[in-house]
């Protein structure tokens, strides 16, 4: 039986060392380790030996089944190798190779820019909030003083959702004012607010005007605010944001939701002030309009304007970033062109 043993090995490696596919290993599988083969055979067979031979004849089975399990298992490992290196094209494989990079996203530099605006005014004091870009005409107009029949209307140029004779109609909202009568609402003073987010305007597109911009707002009201904080908070913004040798240029204005109201433009970076393309011939580019919050609107959201009074602003993210970074046209941000947008 000893010897049967060592034949039945020897046959079995021997043939194990001629496997060649998946297919070949299963068949000798069946053939030397399945329940019909010899090995099971002599392994049932023990138990009919007489007790003297049945430790040696046992064990020696029971030695030769792992070893060829084992082989099995070498045998297995082998042709997944193969099959791996076969669909590689018989290509070796270079484990020391350095991984593809993977083109790494950005954020785009409006984004950007306004995550540096909402900082700056962060570091003054201000919380960051966001509001609803399909707003309604009374968000929009009526509350901030602008009734229907107002020709402030004509100061922007809107994309209505509905029918525009109500004040429930729905439109895209042309600035980010709605959101001071939306804040004054809610909150009660002491308080101070940046609004970032897009704004429309049914408007003609050049260098510097889309139909899509970015405003950021802003909204300060306590007791004792005058006209010198609001210079004072914005001067700071523009010598945060442009240095302190750009020059600043501050100047009335008119907008129905302030008295008074005014503008901030910063000189154009092109000409320096001398007058181009960009800044329309006038060397300053305007970045933002403002003024000391109306009475009216302050009484109509329930503040008592004899004891409160407050400032408030409205810039363009899209202005501030041509003169961040000295870009000659404000269509390049939404053209799409990742050569423009690797830039930043
Ligand atoms: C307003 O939108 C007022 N809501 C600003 C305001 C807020 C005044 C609070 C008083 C108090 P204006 O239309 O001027 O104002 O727009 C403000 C800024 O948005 C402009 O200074 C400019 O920087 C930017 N802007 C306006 N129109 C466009 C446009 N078509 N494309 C790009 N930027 C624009």
């Amino acid at each position: 039986m000893q010897q049967e043993f060592d034949q039945l090995e020897a046959a079995a490696l021997a043939e194990l060392s001629r496997v060649e596919t998946p297919v070949q290993l299963e068949e000798w599988r069946v053939r030397y380790l399945g329940k019909k083969s010899a090995l099971t055979a002599a392994l049932r067979g023990v138990a009919s030996l007489p007790p003297e031979e049945k430790r040696a004849y046992g064990a020696r089975a029971n030695t030769i089944k792992s070893d060829l399990q084992q082989q099995l298992a070498v045998k297995q490992e082998e042709l997944e190798r193969d099959s791996i290196h076969q669909s590689m094209g018989g290509a070796a494989l270079d484990v020391s190779l350095p991984g593809r990079s993977l083109p790494i996203g950005r954020l785009h530099p409006i984004t950007q820019v306004i995550q540096e605006i909402c900082a700056v005014f962060a570091r003054m004091g201000f919380q960051v909030i966001d509001g609803p870009e399909v707003e309604r005409d009374f968000y929009n107009f009526e509350a901030l003083n602008i009734p229907h029949d107002h020709p402030a209307r004509d100061m922007f140029a809107t994309l209505w959702l509905d029918s525009k004779e109500s004040p429930e109609a729905r439109l895209l909202r042309t600035h980010t004012s709605p959101m001071q009568v939306r804040i004054m609402e809610v909150h009660k003073p002491p308080l101070r607010f940046v609004v970032p987010g897009r704004t429309y305007r049914y408007e003609a597109t050049d260098a510097t005007h889309d139909w899509m911009f970015h405003q950021v707002e802003g909204l300060a009201v306590d007791t004792d605010i005058t006209l010198r904080d609001l210079k004072e908070t914005l001067f700071e913004f523009c010598r945060s944001m442009f240095g302190r040798e750009t020059g600043v240029r501050f100047r009335c204005d008119y907008f129905p939701f302030v008295e008074p109201g005014g503008e901030v433009a910063i000189e154009c970076f092109q000409c320096k002030g001398g007058g181009c393309r960009l800044c329309g011939g006038t060397g300053w580019l305007e970045i933002l309009g403002t003024g000391m919050v109306h009475p009216q609107v302050l009484a109509r959201c329930g503040i008592d304007p004899t004891v409160y009074s407050g400032f408030a602003f409205g810039m363009g993210v899209e202005r501030i970033t041509i003169l961040r970074h000295g870009i000659d046209d404000i269509r390049h941000f939404y053209s799409g062109d990742f050569r423009f947008l690797r830039q930043f």
